[in-house]
This record gives structure tokens, sequence and C-alpha cells, in this order.
């Protein structure tokens, strides 16, 4: 009986494990196209589509040739190809994004991705690119940055905070590839700042040792998000 139960236990926390796998899993078929029908239903991934039934359109997505307007706040628009847009993605563990930055200052705020590494290749204009670190042993947030032209790539390590600036005086243009089929966008001002409801000032007055007028003000502003 005692044995039943401690196999019992790893069994639980063997499961438990797997659903707590910090990245994509690997496919266990050629392909697992998300079934739309399944949408309301969470899931680390989706249900897939009968392989009979699939077709190219599941695999297809087009327009990123398409120019996005930056006209908005930040002066950036960001054009997500994720398992959102081409179902066949499902399972594989990767996705795309073009993004537009308006000239002189266009700019990707500060955010993170919690479940996808990045690579960023600029085919247009001039990015201040950079990430920071997670906290070292000695207290420091090291922050790591580089300008960007046509042709360079750089990379933004999973989780890590990071932001592209266009220091340019013409548009930018640059395509990112992310290991993750749903990488998920955590703008940071727009989640300490704008979350709903509103964080205690008491919490933000203290984090970022300032004036709670300050946090009022900046809890009044409303946080556009440059992804949709
Ligand atoms: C991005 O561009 C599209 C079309 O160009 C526009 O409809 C959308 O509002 C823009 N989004 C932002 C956040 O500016």
């Amino acid at each position: 009986m005692e044995g039943l139960k401690v196999l019992l236990v790893f069994v639980v926390l063997a499961l438990a494990s797997s659903f707590a796998s910090a990245s994509d899993p690997s496919p266990l078929q050629d392909f697992c196209v998300a079934m739309k029908e399944t949408d309301g239903v969470f899931v680390n991934g989706k249900f897939c589509k009968d392989p009979e039934q699939v077709t190219e359109k599941d695999f297809f997505f087009s327009g990123l040739n398409v120019p996005r307007d930056t006209s908005g706040p930040v002066g950036s628009n960001v054009t997500a190809v994720n398992v959102a847009q081409i179902a066949g993605l499902n399972t594989l563990g990767i996705s795309l994004a073009r993004i537009d930055y308006a000239p002189h200052g266009g700019l990707t705020p500060p955010h993170t991705h919690p479940r996808a590494t990045e690579i960023l290749v600029v085919v247009e204009g001039t990015l201040y690119v950079g990430f920071v670190t997670s906290n070292l042993p000695n207290g420091d947030n090291r922050l790591i940055t580089k300008v960007l032209n046509p042709g360079d790539v750089f990379v933004f390590p999973v989780g890590l905070v990071h932001f592209q600036l266009n220091v340019g005086k013409t548009n930018a243009v640059a395509f990112a590839s992310l290991s993750s089929q749903n990488p998920g966008v955590i703008t940071i001002a727009n989640a300490v700042f704008g979350a709903d409801p509103p964080i205690n000032p008491n919490v933000l007055t203290k984090a970022f040792q300032v004036d709670k007028k300050l946090v009022d003000y900046l809890q009044k502003q409303f946080w556009t998000d440059n992804n949709n």
C-alpha cells in the first residue's frame, strides 16, 4: 500500500513537472495544426486538426511586406506571426514578427517575452537596441547595447528586458524570429503602471523610491500596446 502511494506521488510529480515545462514541447508528429474550434480551451498548445484535413493554408501567412502605421504614441508597430495567425505553428516552437519604427525615435518600449529568445535582423534604418541581464550576484543588472544597421542581427535572450529605438532619420524595419509558437509580451510600463485593477500605489512608491504623486500620475496614463 505504501509502495503504491509513493508511486502515485511520483507519477503526479512527473506529470506536474512536464506541464510546468518552460519551453515549447517537442512535436511528437510532423505537425499539429491548431483547431480553431477549440480556441476557447486553454491548454499548453492547442488540439490538432486531422492531418488528412490539413492544407497549405494552415502553414501560410501573407502581407509581411506591408509597412504598418507608426503614428501611435510609441512610434512602432509590431505585426506578429505566431500560432494565432498560422495554426500550423502549433507545437513547433517558432514564430515571427515584423516591426516598423517611425523616424526619429520610434520605440519598442522595454518588454520581455516570457517564453522566447528573439533573434532580430534589421532590413532598413538604424536601431539602438539593448537588453538588461537579470540581477547578478554583485547586485548589478548589466545593460548590453548595440547600434544596428541593415543586415545586422542581434539576440535578446529569453525573459530579459529589451528594447529597440530608431535613432535614424528614416523609417526602420526589422524582422524578428522567436523561439516559441506563442512568445507572449510583457511591456514593463504597461504591466506595472497600467495593471487593471491598478497595483496599490504604496507598492510602486516603495519599489520605485519616488513620490506618491508621480506614481498617481503614471497610473493615470493610458498605456497603449504596439502589438495590435
Ligand atoms: C498598426 O498598424 C495598423 C495598420 O497599419 C493599424 O491598424 C494599427 O492601429 C496600428 N497599431 C498601433 C498600435 O499603432
